[in-house]
């Protein structure tokens, strides 16, 4: 069902410092050569000491309130999609608030892994459904601190970094045309954080042991993202009505090249519409999607009207995708 909704503004913000596959090549045993081919990654942004998640996401949600010509309290509610929140609790959107000196917004967080964004999108599309009138969804991610850099089969893989949208009813032009969602809890264990929660809390063992770190099978996920991704997309258009053909510009999770390429094939999509940034920024979960809308609309690459398709999987697993015109 047509939702009308207008993204009247994204940003991003990204951490300076960059970490290219040559740093990587004197940390672990691994080559640009082997990244490159496997993932299409050749650098990532690393935030600096003392930077947490909530510090991207408050410039991310700052600039896109400055570029849709609202004040940060003139928002109903703030959306944050991230598996790195900077606290268990209270929320990455509460830290956010209180980083900027900010009261009223509703604000809370999406435990989606690299799905959270969309995610986000989805649960705002409802609310603008009701009262709500402003809406920001953030995905940010401070990925560094949670990856074991000895372990070079996912160490190469993540990036920091956030991006945000401020979303409104609009005219009626714009919206949703179709999307969906899911997810397949049996499959935890396959990407996950084993401790720091509830089920393992921090003890000098679960320290000592590196499992506060990204434990997962590449492998596996790899097929899942694969499916899930092009599943989704597919739903998504068949619901909207909109032939692979149609869509001026497909912006899928960024984890790999492959995967991106993959899913893209599968749906139908023309190769000359898929959007990449990965190369880099590497996978930054959450905050793939925003910071590529971002840059894409920055490029010029999305005007008024475009068929937009955006799909996305993670830990979880989790996935959605979602087919809006601009
Ligand atoms: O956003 C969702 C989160 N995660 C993802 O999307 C990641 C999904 N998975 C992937 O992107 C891929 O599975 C990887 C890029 C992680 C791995 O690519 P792959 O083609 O699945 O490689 P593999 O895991 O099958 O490993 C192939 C070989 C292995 O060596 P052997 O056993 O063939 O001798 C690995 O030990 O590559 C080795 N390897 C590496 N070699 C150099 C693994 N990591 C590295 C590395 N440098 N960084």
């Amino acid at each position: 069902m047509f939702c009308p909704l207008k993204i009247l503004a994204t940003a991003r913000a990204l951490p300076p410092r960059v970490l290219t596959n040559a740093d990587l090549e004197a940390m672990v045993d691994t080559s640009d050569s082997w990244i490159r081919d496997r993932t299409g990654i050749r650098e990532r942004r690393i935030a600096a000491d003392g930077v947490a998640t909530s510090d991207l996401a408050a410039e991310a949600l700052l600039a896109a309130c400055t570029a849709a010509g609202i004040a940060p309290g003139e928002l109903d509610a703030i959306i944050v999609g991230t598996s790195t929140p900077d606290t268990l609790f209270p929320s990455t959107a509460c830290w956010l608030q209180h980083r900027l000196g900010l009261r009223g917004p509703a604000a809370f967080d999406v435990s989606a892994g690299c799905s959270g964004f969309l995610y986000g999108l989805e649960i705002a599309a409802g609310l603008l459904r009701g009262n709500a009138r402003r809406i920001a969804v953030v995905g940010a991610e401070v990925m560094s601190r949670v990856v074991n850099w000895q372990d070079r089969s996912t160490c190469v893989l993540f990036g920091d970094g956030a991006g945000a949208a401020i979303l409104g009813p609009g005219d009626g032009s714009s919206g949703v045309l179709g999307s969906a969602w899911g997810a397949d809890g049996n499959l935890a264990r396959v990407l996950y954080q084993p401790a720091g929660g509830s089920r393992a809390p921090a003890t000098l063992a679960t320290v000592a042991a590196l499992a506060h770190t990204v434990h997962m099978e590449g492998n596996t996920v790899f097929k899942h993202a694969v499916t899930a991704m092009s599943e989704a997309a597919t739903q998504a258009l068949a619901r909207a009505e909109i032939r692979p053909d149609q869509v001026d510009l497909l912006i899928p999770h960024q984890a790999n090249t492959r995967i991106m390429e993959a899913a893209r094939a599968r749906t139908g999509i023309p190769a000359d519409r898929l959007f990449s940034i990965v190369e880099r920024y590497g996978n930054m979960s959450a905050a793939t999607i925003p910071v590529a809308l971002d840059e894409a609309r920055e490029q010029g690459r999305i005007k008024d009207g475009d068929i937009v398709a955006m799909t996305a999987f993670g830990t979880g697993f989790t996935w959605a995708a979602s087919v809006l015109r601009w």
